[in-house]
């Protein structure tokens, strides 16, 4: 629609039907290129800095309380429930003014919105579903333990809630295309929420048990290899064997959330996604045992939801471990070819600031701390124990750093040219590989001085108290990097082509890129500031280094 005026393509979109829209720009979606990913809003990529609000925030009022975190983290993108219960508390009668009420006010913050869909499921319980579903067991069943008797969860096989959960999703969709089709305020809505069961591996209900004694789809069977040696095909307990369980779970879990999400993008298609309340990603891979949420997108997972849930964009991890090691798992396990990398959840706790770095640097579409919002809730001590301007800082520095790139990175994301660390717990120096150059990251020095004479000296660096570092660089050129980060020092090498060449810094220029993705320079590093490496401090600046060899 490139060479046609505007009134003429609202005209052809109109004539066109269920799949074009009244909008000037296309519908916000993922694309894939050699194994990487954007997400496209607006036509361009675009890198989600986002912040969820608390569980509650999702009343008009509340939302009082999140716009001010909003501004002051800089995000771009907010990420906040619609529950079931409130937009059809009487069966069949639907409500939309929160949502109305919300998409206006994302944008006279110029926000974006990730909707979280709190339906039959969150964080595997039904509480957001309407009371009319919450207490009628017998036609909205839940879940039958091995004994036979009845367990907090919903069950996946019951008809009459997957038709009800799917109703009021579709009119939620239809509703956001209503009023959203022109603007995609709305960039991407979540389904459900951290779903799988908890001290119970699956549904023992009579219809769970006859599929369980089925054979496993031939779907399934393609992408999903048992841990274990098992029969080639035949029910799960003969192919998955001690997995099984488990196994089975995500399969009815994924079979009844794809129906969701199919239903909902064929009225109004976002990319739509499933979040994971994570398993351990570093202890050695065994059946479950009431050590995670069973059924829930974990790593082990994630072919099964990719296989059973076309409509799904991705599986996203729910990022509240904190240890170094556990985050680096979790970012390659869910970081795949076939599984773009979201970081819809993290914990909102300063020192888990630093691993924006390293998301960013990852290439993740987007990331979103939990419980950026000013409500009188902390969820300590899963994330910061504060609820003021003094939780959303250490976030806000990056986000102010990366904000005016949230184009640019996505591209060079999409591209391969970004990389990022964040500090370790083990405080050890990081090598990030690039190309034909080799990036050194340290920790804990002062601005000035070699490590050797630095490792002499008592006092540390302010703010260094704790793992605090991070650093991204993108490689925009051949000898050209951005680099973004906090609290560490940078060194370049060369590599490759460059390995044993002197090289040294051509240009070090702190600056910023304007509206129009211009670099604006601000002042060039020489001298002290660059004779010990790139040293950042606290304060989060963004350098275009140009490196030579000589
Ligand atoms: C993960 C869930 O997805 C969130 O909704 C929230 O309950 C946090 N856990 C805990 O604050």
């Amino acid at each position: 629609m490139k060479n046609i005026g505007h009134a003429a393509a609202i005209c052809l979109a109109t004539a066109l039907g269920a799949h074009a829209y009244a909008s000037a720009t296309p519908m916000p979606h993922i694309e894939h290129k050699n194994g990487r990913h954007a997400l496209i809003v607006d036509g361009a990529p675009f890198t989600m800095l986002g912040v969820q609000a608390h569980n509650s925030s999702n009343y008009p009022d509340a939302l009082q309380q999140v716009w001010p975190a909003v501004e002051d983290v800089h995000a771009n993108t907010l990420e906040i429930p619609v529950a079931w219960e409130q937009i059809e508390p009487v069966e069949g009668t639907f409500d939309f003014s929160y949502v109305d009420t919300l998409v206006e006010q994302a944008r006279t913050h110029g926000v974006r919105l990730v909707l979280l869909w709190f339906g039959t499921w969150k964080n595997t319980h039904a509480q957001y579903t309407p009371e009319w579903v919450k207490f009628d067991n017998r036609r909205f069943p839940r879940m039958l333990d091995r004994n036979g008797k009845t367990i907090y969860c919903l069950s996946p096989f019951g008809e009459e809630t997957l038709k009800a959960d799917k109703k009021a999703f579709v009119a939620l969709m239809t509703h956001l295309k209503t009023i959203d089709a022109d603007r995609h305020t709305v960039i991407m809505v979540q389904v459900e929420n951290e779903v799988g069961t908890y001290g119970q591996a699956r549904d023992y209900g009579p219809k769970a048990q006859a599929l369980f004694a089925q054979k496993v789809p031939q779907a399934v069977l393609a992408h999903k290899k048992s841990p274990v040696p098992g029969a080639a095909t035949g029910t799960w307990a003969q192919v998955y064997g001690p997995y099984a369980d488990e196994y089975f779970h995500a399969w009815a879990l994924a079979s009844y959330i794809e129906e969701i999400a199919k239903a909902g993008r064929a009225v109004y298609d976002l990319p739509m996604y499933v979040n994971n309340a994570l398993r351990d990603p570093i202890e050695p891979m065994a059946p479950w045992h009431g050590n995670f949420n069973s059924g829930g997108p974990t790593y082990d997972v994630i072919d099964i939801y990719r296989t059973v849930a076309p409509h799904l964009d991705l599986a996203a991890p729910d990022i509240y471990m904190t240890e170094s090691d556990k985050v680096t798992a979790n970012l390659d396990m869910f970081h795949r070819p076939d599984n773009p990398l979201l970081v819809p959840e993290m914990a909102n706790s300063a020192p888990t600031a630093r691993y924006l770095y390293q998301m960013l640097g990852h290439g993740a579409l987007g990331v979103a701390p939990f419980g950026v919002d000013y409500a009188d809730y902390t969820n300590f001590p899963l994330g910061s124990p504060l609820t003021d301007k003094r939780m959303s800082e250490p976030f806000a520095k990056v986000f102010a750093a990366f904000r005016p790139m949230e184009r640019l990175w996505a591209s060079w994301a999409f591209d391969g040219r970004t990389h990022g660390v964040a500090e370790g717990d083990d405080r050890k120096p990081q090598t990030i590989a690039l190309k034909n150059w080799k990036a050194t990251v340290s920790y804990r020095l002062w601005q000035l001085g070699d490590e050797q004479w630095l490792a002499t000296v008592k006092e540390k660096p302010p703010g260094t108290e704790t793992p605090s570092g991070g650093v991204a660089i993108a490689q925009i050129g051949d000898n050209e990097f951005i680099v973004v980060g906090q609290h560490a020092r940078v060194k370049f090498d060369g590599a490759g082509t460059n390995a044993d060449k002197p090289s040294m810094y051509g240009r070090v220029e702190e600056g910023h890129f304007d509206a129009a993705g211009r670099w604006v320079m601000e002042r060039n590093w020489n001298g002290d500031q660059v004779d010990s490496g790139l040293n950042l401090t606290g304060r989060p600046v963004v350098l275009k280094v140009r490196m030579g060899t000589y």
